[in-house]
């Protein structure tokens, strides 16, 4: 069996894992790293970000500030140690992609330009137009270029983290173009996969963002954290999910319901579109339950008004929003209201790590949306996401590369043991499977089930009932037939182990969201409806058993900012 040997693999090559991957390359010449993906790393998710990422970058702002914004955002669930590590690196990692490149859009002054967040009592976020995402992913593959000691193996499913003795020995991974298992051995593992916003049905998230990596960790032993905090964004077109960025209520666009009223002044009427995302979301759905929204043939939604901003600044700071619109919902922003409704779009759970980004398991780590460190607490504030990515995927790429330093060589043995082990489960367990389940029937039902059931308010009863079918959908995908046996670029095998984490995930997702018997931040439990800082105060981590998750909690991390109502 061929073996591929490296010092440190990374599984995913988005913003979290190309800044982990230069990290390690600078911190030691001498190490060969591997980037792994399933997907040319341009095509990332990275990719589709789109309003930008927030530092403090001005005079007139502060760490404080930010870090408070950060963990008033949250709901006080972030651990603050770990927020005040965040908003001090994040300037210096803007600046950085500055070196290396990234188009930032400019002030007239020529200083890099920064545009208002929701939740952000200050303008601190930076960005390039509206394709934020797209230009910090080409700043980071070009970059990643320039070190002999980065390798890629585009286009390579991992499907296993390979542990031996409670260490992380590599990973095994399908090449997709031969259809083979291919053992990479690694002394240290980064997992930066992105999240897994395709447990849902309607969702911002790209048709590759399958929660891979926080399944495979979880499986490897690592804990899950805070899963049941998921993220729907306020403003997507009905019907396809597609994101409109906040950055077009962060210049000046305003929601407006079927009656013309901005009616977030009855919500958040300090900040109104400039309130966080979970108050937002749940106050859009009010307005449709109560009968003010619009009625469209994706259903209701309310509508974005940007026609007041006109024509020049809605093409030179939203040129992507005038395009998705006219593309996807056959409306020009120019003249006419955007159709909007919220959608899933971040998970602020994740593989539980330290600021270091180590998991907890000898040798892997995890960053990015994947990881859950926790900045983000139960509500994640707009444009911090990518500013994560880089200070925590440059930090796992240094704290993995310290410890790849000082381990000898992982050996042939136990890795060629545990990939034949793997191939067999793959390819005799799975390839060669006739089941009479059918692979996209399980994925609608488990999609429908999370948007219906543990969606933006949730309840106990329907949780209850939701973990218990998504049991059964488990049963059901151990007899999902795959009827393409054909071994190159198989893309219903991939689907159907992408399916396999997915059942995973939804379970753990529902169950924390079943047991924390509170509401906090993106978590609304209509039959709890406080905060209750007495019980909850506290991560959720669930560990994986023979019977399901375990879970336990673990003590947030206060350390200047003690909890107080949350009032916007
Ligand atoms: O609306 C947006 O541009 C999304 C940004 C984010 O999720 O950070």
């Amino acid at each position: 069996m061929e073996r591929l040997a490296y010092d440190i693999a990374i599984v995913g090559g988005g913003a979290a894992g190309l800044r982990a991957a230069i990290a390690a390359a600078e911190t030691s010449r001498s190490l060969r790293i591997v980037v792994v993906s399933k997907v040319y790393p341009m095509r990332s998710h990275t990719v589709s970000a789109e309003g930008g990422t927030a530092a403090v970058l001005r005079d007139y702002d502060s760490f404080d500030s930010h870090g408070f914004d950060t963990v008033k955002g949250s709901d006080f669930l972030a651990d603050q140690d770990a927020v005040e590590f965040f908003v001090r690196r994040a300037p210096g990692e803007i600046v950085q992609m500055e070196h290396w490149g990234c188009p930032w859009s400019r002030d007239p002054d020529g200083h890099v330009a920064v545009r208002a967040f929701g939740g952000m009592s200050v303008k601190r976020t930076a960005f390039a137009a509206d394709k934020v995402g797209f230009h910090m992913l080409h700043t980071l593959f070009q970059t990643s270029l320039k070190y002999e000691s980065i390798e890629r193996l585009d286009e390579w499913f991992v499907t296993q983290i390979l542990v031996e003795g409670g260490k992380v020995v590599g990973v095994a991974a399908l090449e997709l173009k031969s259809g083979a298992i291919k053992a990479i051995s690694a002394k240290a593992v980064i997992i930066a996969t992105g999240g897994a916003g395709r447990v849902y049905e309607f969702t911002t998230n790209g048709a590759i963002k399958t929660g891979d990596g926080m399944a495979l960790a979880y499986r490897a032993g690592a804990a899950l954290k805070d899963m049941e905090f998921l993220q729907f964004h306020p403003t997507c077109l009905p019907g396809t999910g597609i994101l409109i960025t906040e950055a077009a209520r962060g210049e000046g666009g305003y929601l407006v319901n079927s009656k013309g009223e901005r009616f977030l002044k009855k919500y958040v009427p300090e900040k109104m579109e400039l309130g966080p995302r979970d108050i937002l979301s749940r106050s859009i759905i009010q307005e449709i339950r109560e009968g003010r929204g619009f009625e469209g043939p994706y259903g209701p939604h309310v509508g974005l008004d940007l026609r007041h901003l006109g024509e020049e600044v809605i093409d030179k700071k939203l040129p992507m929003v005038r395009e998705l619109a006219e593309e996807y919902a056959g409306i020009d922003p120019v003249h006419e209201l955007i159709p909007v409704r919220p959608g899933q779009h971040y998970i602020m759970g994740g593989v539980h790590t330290d600021i270091t980004g180590f998991t907890g398991v000898a040798g892997l780590y995890a960053a990015g949306e994947a990881a859950c460190v926790s900045i983000n607490g139960a509500n994640r504030l707009g444009s911090n996401s990518l500013s994560e990515c880089l200070v925590f995927g440059a930090e796992a790429g240094r704290s993995a590369a310290s410890f790849a330093m000082t381990r000898p060589p992982v050996g042939s043995n136990p890795v060629s043991a545990l990939v034949k082990a793997e191939e067999s489960r793959v390819f005799d367990g799975l390839l060669k499977r006739e089941g009479g389940e059918n692979l996209a029937d399980v994925r609608r039902d488990m999609q429908h089930t999370m948007d219906e059931s543990v969606g933006i308010y949730r309840s106990g009863e329907v949780l209850e009932k939701a973990v218990s079918h998504l049991r059964d959908l488990q049963w059901r995908w151990d007899r999902v037939g795959v009827r393409d046996k054909d071994p190159f670029f198989n893309t219903e095998l991939t689907a159907t182990l992408e399916l396999d984490y997915m059942l995973e995930l939804a379970e753990v997702i529902a169950k924390a969201a079943l047991l924390r018997k509170e509401s906090r931040g993106a978590h609304s439990r209509t039959d709890f409806p406080k905060r209750d800082d007495a019980n909850y105060l506290t991560h959720s981590m669930a560990l994986r058993s023979a019977t399901g998750p375990q879970f336990d909690g673990l003590p947030v991390r206060i350390t200047k900012w003690q909890p107080a109502a949350r009032v916007y």
